[in-house]
This record gives C-alpha cells, sequence and structure tokens, in this order.
C-alpha cells in the first residue's frame, strides 16, 4: 500500500508521520512549503509519480479567525484545493481520507436539545463562521467527485504534535496566575492518537463515507481546562468567562459534541472517555 500523506507537519500530519513511520514502507509526506496544495499542477505530478493507493489530506486552513479576512485562502486550501484533489483521485482510482471538522453544524441550543448526545453523521449543516462555510464546501465537493473517500468530522483536535488548546493551556500557566476559559461553548475533543488508529481501522474495513470521530462525553471549555490542569497538578486560577465577554473574530458553535455511534459500531468498539484520553495525551506532551 501507497500513502500520500498532505499538510504532514500540521498535529494531525505528524500524528500520521509517526503512526506510519516503521509499520509501512511506501510513505510519502510532504508539509506546505514541499507541496502546497493549492499548486495544482504539483500536486498531479507527485500523484503521477509516486501512484498512492491512499491519499491522506490533513492540509487545511484551521485559523478560525484569520479565515474571516483571509476568506479567499481558506476558501482555496478548505474547498477548491480539496475539490481538485478528489477529481483526481477519482479518475486514478485513488481512496481520499479527508478530515472536517463539527464547525458545519450550526451549533444552536435547540440543536443541543434535539441531539442530547451529539450531531449525527446526517444532521442538517449550517455553519456559523467562514472556516466551517469552507469545510462544508470541501466535504461537498468530495462527495460529488465520485471518489472513494472517507469524510472524519473531528472536533477539538488534541494532540502530542503541533499546536492545541491543551498545550495553550500548559503554556499560559507559565505566565500568569490566572486563566480566563469560555464555559458557555461544549463538546468533546478529539485525540489525534485516536483518530489515526480510528481512521486505519475503518480503511481496513473497507468503509467508506462520513464519520464522526471524538471522545465520549461531554464537556465544556472551562471544564476540560480545569481537568488539565488537575491531571497536571498545576495550581492556577481558572476564571470562567462567557463568551460574549470572549470576543473572537469567527463565531464559535454553542454545541460542537459529534455522536460517534457509527464509528463505534463499524469498528464494534468505544471511544475513549476524554477524561481518559486526556489522562493518556498528558503523558506525551512535551512542551
Ligand atoms: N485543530 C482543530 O481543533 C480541528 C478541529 C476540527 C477539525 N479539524 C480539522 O482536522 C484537520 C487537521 O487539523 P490540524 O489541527 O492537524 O491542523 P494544523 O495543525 O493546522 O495542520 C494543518 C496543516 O496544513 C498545512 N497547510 C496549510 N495550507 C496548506 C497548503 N496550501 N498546502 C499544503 N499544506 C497546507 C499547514 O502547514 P503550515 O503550518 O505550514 O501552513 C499545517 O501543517 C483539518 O482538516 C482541520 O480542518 C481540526
Amino acid at each position: 500500500m501507497t500513502y500520500l500523506i498532505l499538510g504532514g507537519n500540521g498535529q494531525l500530519g505528524s500524528e500520521w508521520n509517526v503512526a506510519l513511520s516503521g509499520k509501512e514502507k511506501n510513505v510519502y509526506s510532504f508539509n506546505s512549503a514541499e507541496l502546497d496544495i493549492t499548486n495544482y499542477d504539483a500536486v498531479k505530478a507527485v500523484i503521477a509519480k509516486i501512484h498512492p493507493d491512499i491519499i491522506i489530506n490533513c492540509a487545511a486552513y484551521t485559523k478560525v479567525d484569520e479565515a474571516e479576512e483571509d476568506r479567499k485562502k481558506s476558501e482555496m486550501i478548505n474547498h477548491l484545493a480539496v475539490e481538485i484533489l478528489s477529481k483526481v483521485c477519482a479518475d486514478e482510482g485513488i481512496k481520499l481520507v479527508h478530515y472536517s471538522t463539527d464547525y458545519v453544524f450550526s451549533g444552536e441550543v435547540q440543536d443541543q436539545r434535539e441531539f442530547p448526545d451529539g450531531y449525527p453523521e446526517n444532521a442538517v449543516k449550517n455553519p456559523v463562521n467562514h472556516y466551517g462555510k469552507t469545510k462544508l464546501n470541501g466535504e461537498l465537493a468530495i462527495q460529488q467527485s465520485g471518489a472513494s473517500h472517507l469524510i472524519l468530522r473531528v472536533s477539538w483536535l488534541c494532540g502530542a504534535y503541533g499546536n492545541n488548546f491543551v498545550k495553550t493551556m500548559l503554556r499560559l500557566v507559565q505566565e500568569r496566575d490566572t486563566v480566563s476559559v469560555v464555559n458557555d461553548q461544549f463538546g468533546a475533543p478529539t485525540y489525534c492518537s485516536e483518530v489515526v488508529e480510528q481512521t486505519m481501522k475503518l480503511l481496513e474495513n473497507e468503509q467508506e463515507g462520513v464519520f464522526h470521530l471524538g471522545s465520549e462525553g461531554i464537556v465544556s471549555w472551562y471544564d476540560f481546562a480545569c481537568r488539565i490542569f488537575e491531571l497536571s497538578g498545576v495550581d492556577v486560577k481558572v476564571k470562567e468567562v462567557s463568551s460574549s465577554e470572549f470576543k473572537t473574530k469567527a463565531k464559535r458553535p454553542h454545541f460542537s459534541k459529534l455522536n460517534t455511534t457509527k464509528v463505534e459500531q463499524a469498528l464494534n468498539a468505544k471511544s475513549l472517555h476524554w477524561e481518559t484520553g486526556l489522562d493518556q495525551l498528558l503523558k506525551t506532551i512535551n512542551l
């Protein structure tokens, strides 16, 4: 099996590289400097040269606030490049693994009432920020391309590599006595190691289509932060703030929990609880 990893330097791309190294021989991984996915000719040339069986697309424009202003670039990376990539995959018979986001959903309070265990894969999509819109457009392009694919939506992604909320919290406490965290946005972290593991199993089982990957349980960012500090033995004051007090350029969904029943049934295995995953992750993090 020949793998091509795009965005190989991000948090998920790095996790894929580590997971496949030593296990698979034919793994080609490119970071953004080596292969810009918006350079369609370059992407096509690499595919023509290495003939991958599977493309793992971890490349994305992930700066949610900047995307509000950098609209063209986020659309290019998250939608148009994905459209071209999926068409090449369809033409060449390559399986495309693509990651998407909880932000394709609106996250309104009434959705939390309707889906207390999280959004199912087929719930109505209605992103509240530009990043979410570009990611949804990317998903739709893949589905229309005819390529064999897995679209895996993840939320609050955290891993040992790159940047994420867990690392930010641990860094902030080194600089401050008090950390303010929003208490009115609810969801669940998705851990990169579990994402890679579940994706590999879905590939082995020749699964297709859209799946939600994420931890069991629902938590607010505030409670998540408190647990990070508790498990790390850090003594810091955590101040609860509302989203209206913590202004950001991009609107964030109030409710972001993804229902993971479909993947659990496909793999016949429960997802980790968010606290168990956090405990495991903290043991691997070096700041
Ligand atoms: N992080 C989250 O909380 C979160 C939540 C939900 C969904 N997701 C989704 O999960 C996936 C993985 O996210 P992540 O956290 O691993 O993201 P990340 O750490 O930001 O990594 C994204 C990678 O894509 C690369 N990239 C950006 N533009 C590119 C281009 N034009 N060509 C090639 N590579 C490019 C970036 O390189 P540079 O750094 O050099 O630009 C970076 O290495 C993404 O699809 C994201 O939308 C993430």
